[in-house]
């Protein structure tokens, strides 16, 4: 069973889809780190996340059994990350391996931006998980400050709402949610309860397939 998980940033959908991997014994790819690894190997390198080549070698280069997350979550790699993922050459050098992902024996849960798009328009189950961008910057702000790292609200809302803005006007496989997706708005529903709407939509497509 192939698990389709969309959204915007701090949305929920990393955390949603760990829990549905973990339920359902699939592996997981959070494919933001692939992107993220990107960025951080042309800012490395003192290159220009603009910079389709070097962002194409870059991207070439990522191996995703060695992502460093604690490295990759910082705000500044995030930031260029939506910036290499909105070329199209850094998109098709990444594009094997996560269908390959998806499409292994068994099954897998990819979370993303255009994982039920382009990476697997054939999953069992696609949803696509959106909270207001209040919450999401409320939640990323207390991330970091739990994190013990010095961190404004109005910094955090104004770069996720960049985020969105370059994520969804991109031309190459822009965030958007599909039809048939189960569109889970997150913005007043704790963890639990979100898993608990998306586990019995899921279990609801799987007994459909
Ligand atoms: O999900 P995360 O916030 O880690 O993703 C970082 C960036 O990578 C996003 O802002 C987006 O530009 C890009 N991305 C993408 N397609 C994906 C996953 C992430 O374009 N499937």
């Amino acid at each position: 069973m192939i698990i389709a998980v969309d959204g915007p940033a701090a949305s929920g959908k990393g955390t949603l889809a760990r829990r549905l991997a973990g339920h359902f014994g699939l592996p997981h790819l959070d494919t933001g780190l692939l992107y993220r690894a990107t960025a951080d190997g042309v800012l490395a390198a003192g290159g220009d996340p603009e910079d389709a080549a070097a962002a194409a070698a870059a991207a070439a280069r990522v191996d995703p059994g060695r992502l460093d997350t604690a490295r990759l979550k910082r705000d500044d790699i995030a930031q260029a990350a939506s910036r290499v993922a909105a070329l199209p050459a850094v998109r098709r050098a990444l594009l094997d391996l996560q269908r390959a992902f998806a499409h292994q024996p068994g099954g897998a849960v990819l979370d993303g931006r255009d994982i039920a798009t382009v990476i697997a328009p054939d999953a069992d189950a696609k949803l696509f998980v959106t909270a207001t961008p209040a919450v999401r910057a409320t939640r990323r702000l207390n991330e970091l400050q739990g994190q013990g790292r010095p961190a404004i609200y109005a910094d955090v809302l104004r770069d996720l709402l960049a985020r969105d803005a370059r994520d969804s006007q991109r031309a190459s496989a822009p965030l958007t949610a599909v039809e048939t997706a189960l569109i889970l708005d997150t913005s007043s529903l704790n963890a639990d309860e979100a898993f608990d709407r998306a586990l019995a939509f899921v279990v609801c497509a799987q007994s459909s397939r």
